[in-house]
This record gives C-alpha cells, structure tokens and sequence, in this order.
C-alpha cells in the first residue's frame, strides 16, 4: 500500500515537472518570410512556446493548409499543446486555430475579453475552455498574458520572465510595440531584454521608427526580432539599429532563451 503510493507521488511530482527545462524556446511556425527550407511563408504569425511548465500556442497564422504543411516540416506535433493564446481578432493570427481544435479538444484558449461571442462560441463548440483575458496573469510560471491592452484593434502580448529580463511576444501589436513594452515592463517592474513578433508599422517613418527604437532603449531592450506585418524597411531600420543584437525571424527559426 505504502509503495504504491510513493509511486503515485512520484509519478504527480515527474508529471508536474515534464517539459520545465533551463531556457524557453520559441519556434515560429507561421511567418511573412521562412528560415527553414521547405516550410511556407505566408501573411501571418504563429509561434510554439516550449521548455515552461505548459507547452503553448500563440497565435495559429491565416491558412490551415499552411500551418500544417509547415508543422510537418519542423517535425512539430500540436499534440503537446497544453495552452493556447490568441493576441488579437484577425484572421492573420486566429485562422489556424480551428485546424488545431479539430485535433486536439479541452485545452484552454486565452484571448482578449472583448473577443466577439461568435468567436467564443466556435471554441467551445469545438470542445475547448474560454478563458476571456482582462488583466495580466501568469498562465503558468514565468509566463504571463499581458492583459487586454487598448488600440485601434484591442490586443494582448505574451511575456515570459528570464533572469536576463522579459521577453515580449507581440502578435500585431496594434496597440503599439512600445505601448506592449512598456506595459509589460510596469506589470512585472522589471526591464524588457528582448521582443519579438509583429510590430505593425508598415505606415511609419525612419523618425517614427527611431523613436520607438528609443523607448525601446530606455525599457532596457537588448534584443529585437521585428518580423510579420512589421513592414519591410521598418525591419530593416531594426536590423541597422540592433546590430548583432537583431535576431532574424522567419518559419522554422528557434529562439533559445535561457531562464
Ligand atoms: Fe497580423
Ligand atoms: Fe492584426
């Protein structure tokens, strides 16, 4: 009897502890451009984070199709998803989503709380959980949602806490990059070592982008990977100002940060 239960115990203290490891990974798996041969670029972002408590999903790209032309490429098996995290409505970063609920029911989906109903309602028709997102919360440990940020279209980022700062994952950042950055910054108090993801500033100009780079800057940025609906010349004027610090993006990249 006291055997069997020494093996229950290790076996909830293993379960506990699968898949923590000493640094996150991010792969991106739908982007604008690829890095991996063979897989597809397309208008769109998705990215798997691993190596925390939970295995999550951010964002699912537009075409289902290409998501998983790009999965089977990486040799990635959603299988693994324990959460998944939509930053905003539009169909660049929801449209996989649905591809991935056929596959796999009763994981979680987080999403700003002014989602419409009918998209909450396709989740749960589709057997997964709802979880309406208002303020920041740690979805599992160090990785936190940064809560419904207001903007022309209303968005939340993912943050993760390392030793070396947060990483902040934007979608579209529609509310402004360094809006996201800077309330990350204030929920954690703590600087921002590197962002990534889709920054949205096809419209802006070289002094827009400075400016940026400048807060950026000042919140203790490091590192920067602006990719997606960036803007061409906007990531390029990333790429000049970060350096060797600019960490290219693309379908297939593998982004190692240590804890
Ligand atoms: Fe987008
Ligand atoms: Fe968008």
């Amino acid at each position: 009897m006291k055997k069997w239960f020494f093996c229950l115990m290790a076996l909830v203290v293993l379960s506990g502890t699968a898949g923590a490891a000493d640094e996150f990974r991010v792969t991106i798996l739908y982007d604008n451009t690829a890095h991996t041969p063979g897989t597809k670029a397309d208008w769109g972002f998705a990215c798997l984070i691993e190596g925390a408590e939970k295995t999550i999903l951010f964002d699912t790209g537009t075409q289902p199709d290409i998501l998983r032309h790009n999965l089977e490429s990486l040799g990635i098996d959603l299988d693994t998803v324990d959460q998944v995290v939509i930053s905003h409505e539009h169909g660049d970063h929801t449209g996989g989503l649905w591809f991935f609920l056929e596959k796999k029911t009763g994981v979680p989906v987080y999403f700003p709380a002014s989602f419409s109903s009918g998209f909450s309602r396709r989740v749960e028709s589709a057997g997964a959980g709802t979880v309406r997102v208002t303020e920041p919360q740690e979805i599992c440990k160090d990785v936190w949602v940064t809560g419904e940020i207001k903007g022309p279209v209303n968005e939340l980022g993912i943050f993760l806490n390392t030793g070396q700062g947060l990483v902040v994952i934007s979608g579209c950042a529609h509310p402004g990059i360094a809006v996201m950055v800077r309330h990350a910054r204030s929920v954690a108090n703590k600087d921002v070592y590197f962002v990534f993801g889709g920054f949205h500033l096809m419209e802006k100009s070289k002094a827009e982008v400075d400016a940026i780079i400048g807060e950026f800057r000042e919140a203790g940025v490091r590192k920067c990977g602006a990719t997606h609906c960036t803007g061409e010349q906007q990531i390029e004027w990333f790429r000049q100002a970060y350096g060797e610090n600019f960490v290219e993006m693309g379908v297939g990249r593998v982004i190692r940060i240590a804890k």
